[in-house]
């Protein structure tokens, strides 16, 4: 009985430990992403806006009349790679506004659903993963420091 007791407390007392922890992480792309299944995926739910060559579209810098940004291209000329991971899958999964009040933006006008209904977390890493390796290598490893210096978006 008592050994029970100790263990269900220690696993409750390891469990704050994680939530309170100075250095917790946000989210990274897991090993197990696959840019080759990503590439599809890509196809098939992201091209239609942000283009087939990733070149997102036209006057992307420039909301629309009612205040709405186009897709950004996913290659290197766009922002994606300013992004940590945690960020960006949020981006994919919730979609840009609930995105963005997770980070305390409220009311942004987002144009980028959220894909949470249609594909798994892991479908999402694979699609980012195929991004990535779009990117050439620099690119890559500066995006890479943004993830490990990202704090989780609910601190
Ligand atoms: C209906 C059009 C549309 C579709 C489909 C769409 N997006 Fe977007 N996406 C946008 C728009 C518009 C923005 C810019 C929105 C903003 O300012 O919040 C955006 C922004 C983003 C961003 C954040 C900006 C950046 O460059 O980091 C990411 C990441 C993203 N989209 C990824 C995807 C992925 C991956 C898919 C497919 C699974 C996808 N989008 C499908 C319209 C779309």
């Amino acid at each position: 009985m008592v050994t029970v007791k100790v263990k269900g407390l220690a696993v409750l007392f390891s469990a704050l430990m994680v939530a309170s922890a100075p250095n917790a992480q946000s989210l990274q792309q897991p090993q197990t992403a696959d840019a080759s299944l990503g590439k599809p995926l890509y196809g098939q739910n992201c091209a239609v806006c942000h283009g087939a060559g990733l070149q997102g579209q036209k006057n992307w810098q420039r909301p629309d009349e009612n205040g709405i940004l186009p897709a950004p291209p996913h290659d290197k000329t766009g922002h994606t790679w300013h992004h940590d991971d945690g960020m960006l899958f949020d981006y994919i999964k919730l979609g840009g506004a609930k995105t963005l009040a997770i980070r305390g933006v409220a009311d942004f006008n987002s144009g980028m659903p959220g894909f949470a209904e249609t594909m798994s977390d892991l479908e999402i890493w694979h699609v980012l993963a195929y991004i990535k390796s779009t990117w050439p290598k620099q690119i890559q490893a500066v995006q890479k420091e943004q993830t490990q210096n990202a704090r989780p978006a609910s601190e």
